[in-house]
């Protein structure tokens, strides 16, 4: 067979993994209370929709949470990591500065010679990271591609913020790639605005032995939202028209799980049924890179994401970035 006898990427199977320990919004709000800072379930839940998220405990790190959802995604798509030529991660909290996680990942799976690298686009990290394979596996470089959104984002939140700190949680999701012959990978459109960078960003790194910068997120939510409710809609409709495809014969959106009211916002804007919106954030809050995986692979095993159907993934984040795949699955 010539490297180019497929020509499109497909799914081939998803995986996820959450680290054990549910913190509610009430659990939340008693222990900030300990340190004199005011939050409330009902705040929480009335501002954002989430009612609890996953917290990994100290010391767990990336690659652990990404390779339990790469064995589940690999164990779906009935593969051995043997198979794979392309191991992509994406996240905003690797392990180490290097080696990156995808290489951590790779050693952790057993794989030997794929090609593994980190992409940071932050809660776009997904949405990057599949695009990109899928662009390796059209040009015939890659053949069967994992593809992992992975963070352990409470190693970066400020606790004493009450503004960022109960916005977020930890976790993982990974999908196979695989090349195919029909398309699997309809559209997809990636895009930045590095001036927007000071509306969400953890500005800080390890140089000469210490930390420099501010080692914790900091956002302007209310600039961030905004720029969320525009790109995405902006985004959704360029996909779709590049598939030539209606945003109404979309059926399943999978945006990224922020905000319940950017999800809102969005489908009220492209004249989608909020039903058609797949919900995560009330369990797993925001997970960034994960947040995206994370929720198609709960909406795919609980039978809501069905085979053949038409699925609209999106990310958009710190960066400024932003982007869109729309997957026939
Ligand atoms: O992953 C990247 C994408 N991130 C996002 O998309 C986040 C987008 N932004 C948002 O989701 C929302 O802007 C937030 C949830 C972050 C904030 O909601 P908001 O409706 O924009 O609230 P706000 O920032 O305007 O704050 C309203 C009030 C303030 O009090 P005052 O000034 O009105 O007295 C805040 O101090 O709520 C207060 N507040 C809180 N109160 C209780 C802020 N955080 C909390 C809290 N508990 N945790």
């Amino acid at each position: 067979m010539t490297q180019n006898a497929y020509s499109h990427a497909a799914i081939a199977g998803s995986g996820s993994f959450l680290p054990s320990r549910v913190v509610t919004n009430d659990d939340l709000a008693a222990e900030l209370a300990t340190r004199g800072i005011e939050t409330s379930d009902q705040w929480i839940v009335e501002r954002t929709g989430i009612r609890q998220r996953h917290l990994a405990e100290r010391g767990v790190r990336t690659s652990e949470l990404a390779t339990e959802a790469a064995r589940r995604a690999l164990d779906d798509a009935g593969m051995a990591a043997d198979e794979l030529d392309l191991i992509i991660v994406a996240t905003s909290t690797p392990d180490y500065v290097f080696p990156s996680t995808a290489c951590l990942v790779q050693a952790n799976l057993g794989n030997q010679g794929a090609a593994a690298f980190d992409v940071q686009a932050v809660c776009s990290g997904f949405v990057y990271a599949l695009s990109t394979a899928e662009a390796y596996i059209r040009a015939g470089r890659a053949r069967c591609a994992l593809v992992i959104g992975a963070e352990v984002f409470s190693r970066i939140l400020d606790w004493n913020d009450r503004s960022t700190c109960v916005l977020f949680g930890d976790g993982a999701g990974a999908v196979v790639l695989k090349a195919c012959d029909t398309p699997g990978v309809l559209a997809s459109a990636l895009h930045a605005d590095g001036s927007l960078m000071k509306i969400l960003c953890a500005a800080g790194n390890v140089a000469y032995g210490e930390v420099t910068g501010d080692p914790f997120l900091r956002m302007d939510g209310q600039a961030v939202f905004k720029q969320a409710v525009t790109v995405l809609e902006r985004s959704a409709r360029k996909v779709c028209a590049e598939a030539g495809v209606s945003v109404q014969d979309i059926d399943w959106l999978v945006p990224h799980q922020a905000n319940v009211r950017i999800l809102n916002f969005l489908a009220r804007k492209l004249d989608v049924s909020l039903d058609k919106v797949v919900l995560a954030l009330d369990k797993h809050a925001n997970t960034s890179a994960a947040s995206v995986p994370l929720a198609f692979d709960m909406a795919r095993r609980d039978g809501r994401i069905q085979a053949g159907q038409l699925v609209l993934l999106q990310g958009v984040g710190g960066g400024f970035t932003w982007g869109s795949v729309l997957v026939r699955v």
